[in-house]
């Protein structure tokens, strides 16, 4: 099994002033960490949070990668650039990309292909929107995600992939998933692992749920079976409650 992961999503807050005084604020609060401990700032901000993390316990993320290693893509960050500011993971497919930039499930594949051969660590976010929840097509609807982000990658890298359930209905809503209906589709996802790589691998596959987990509802997803850790927005910005989240991911 993986070391749950508890991973913050900034997105797009924070200046690099304002970024060096949250990531001192965190260093210090989850220093015992006994999880892996991610955060993901905006590109802006990773040379002054690497300076601040490097030697830390805390790994640094970011929002996107592109798959090329150079060239003509205005606005986009090769992973050879991101290496250069130390960054070990990235959040790739995010809902919000998906549906305000227009990424797509084959964009979301090479990303994800491109960070396994950087050796950066891919967050594959899923999740379907609150349309598809009520219509009973969630598992199938996530499910075609996975797949269209894991296809063509062996299982040798897929192994070190880390997917993110995030329902969307629940993404910054305050509107978290219950503690049942998370575990169900990490577990449906887990299950298409196995069918496609087998026990030992799906087992191995960390898997996040992210969607208002704060600290008063994280003990209660993260004890589900599933569940490997979360990916979090808002309560990230807020040093004490992020705290609290790691701390219960570091529960044995
Ligand atoms: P939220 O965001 O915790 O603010 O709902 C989670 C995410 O979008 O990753």
């Amino acid at each position: 099994m993986h070391k749950p992961i508890i991973a913050g999503n900034w997105k797009m807050n924070k200046t690099p002033e304002e970024a060096k005084a949250l990531v001192s604020e965190l260093i210090p609060l989850v220093k015992d960490a006994k999880c892996d401990v991610v955060v993901c700032p905006p590109f802006v901000d990773l040379c002054p949070v690497h300076k601040l993390v490097e030697g830390t316990n805390i790994h640094l993320g970011c929002q996107n990668i592109h798959w090329a290693e150079s060239g003509a893509y205005t606005g986009e960050i090769s992973p050879k650039m991101l290496l250069a500011f130390g960054v070990e993971y990235a959040i790739i497919g995010h809902s919000e990309r998906r549906a305000y930039f227009g990424e797509t499930d084959e964009g979301v594949n090479k990303r994800a292909k491109a960070a396994l051969a950087n050796g950066i660590t891919p967050i594959i976010c899923v999740g379907e929107t609150l349309e598809q929840r009520e219509a009973g097509v969630t598992e199938t609807f996530v499910s075609g995600q996975t797949v269209a982000a894991f296809a063509g990658i062996p299982a040798v890298d897929a192994v070190k992939v880390v997917i993110a359930y995030e329902p969307i209905w629940a993404i910054g809503t305050g509107r978290t998933a219950t503690d049942e209906q998370a575990q169900e589709v990490c577990f449906a996802i887990r299950e298409l692992l196995r069918r496609e790589y087998g026990a030992l691998i799906s087992r191995k596959v960390c898997i996040l749920y992210g969607g208002s987990m704060n600290a008063k509802n994280c003990a209660g997803l993260l004890a589900q079976p599933d569940i490997d850790g979360g990916l979090i927005g808002g309560a990230s910005l807020k040093p004490a409650d992020f705290a609290v989240i790691v701390r219960e991911g570091s529960r044995e």
